[in-house]
């Protein structure tokens, strides 16, 4: 999918603090995070949720991503207003296509994908290769990790390919045209 043009990313990110809050609310309510955890992002945009998981939770690590350099040169300055002596040291920011993550196999405990899903698609309502990332994000996670996400389109299908993975679905929550889900990737027996 093709990067947001400026006015989508304006009106993006300016919005972003008051969403991570309630995002964060509503993920504190619904799983537990260890401080040893790996905390991956995808499409992570301004980088505000990050940083207020990072307050709340602690984790080992946390790796925001986003597919356009310019979100993620919007998340550097955004985030070192708040942070002038630099970025947390637990905090990286890279460039990562959701559909092609740079990132070895079940090397995460949490992904978060917050209304980016659909960006996978040559347009939005394309869901051809909506699947792709979910197997991406997949493939990253350890088993018995979780995928905690926003949707504005694709819902059921979504929810469908998960399903299908034997992911166990919690904090389903569905807010004006957006749904929350918290899905636990399974355990391999054996
Ligand atoms: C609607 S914005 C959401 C940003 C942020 N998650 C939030 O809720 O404020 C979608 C984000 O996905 C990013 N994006 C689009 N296509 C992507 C892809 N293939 N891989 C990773 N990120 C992508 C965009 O650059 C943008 O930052």
């Amino acid at each position: 999918m093709a990067e947001m043009n400026a006015i989508s990313r304006f009106f993006v990110n300016r919005s972003a603090a008051r969403r991570s809050r309630r995002r964060l609310r509503w993920f504190q309510a619904t799983a537990e995070v260890p401080p040893s955890a790996v905390c991956l992002e995808i499409g992570s945009g301004n980088g505000e949720f990050a940083d207020q998981f990072l307050t709340a939770f602690h984790p080992a690590r946390y790796v925001a991503t986003d597919l356009d350099p310019r979100q993620l040169e919007e998340a550097r300055r955004h985030l070192l207003k708040r942070h002038e002596s630099g970025l947390p040291a637990t905090l990286e920011l890279r460039p990562a296509d959701m559909t092609a993550l740079p990132f070895s196999d079940a090397s995460f405990d949490v992904v978060f994908a917050f209304v980016c899903l659909h960006h996978a698609g040559a347009t939005h309502r394309d869901f051809s290769r909506v699947p792709i990332a979910l197997g991406e994000i997949d493939r990253v996670l350890r088993d018995g990790g979780r995928l905690a996400y926003s949707e504005i389109l694709h819902q059921e299908a979504i929810r469908a390919w998960l399903v299908k993975h034997r992911y166990e679905l919690s904090g389903v929550e569905r807010r004006f045209r957006v749904e929350s889900v918290v899905a636990r990737k399974p355990r391999t027996v054996g």
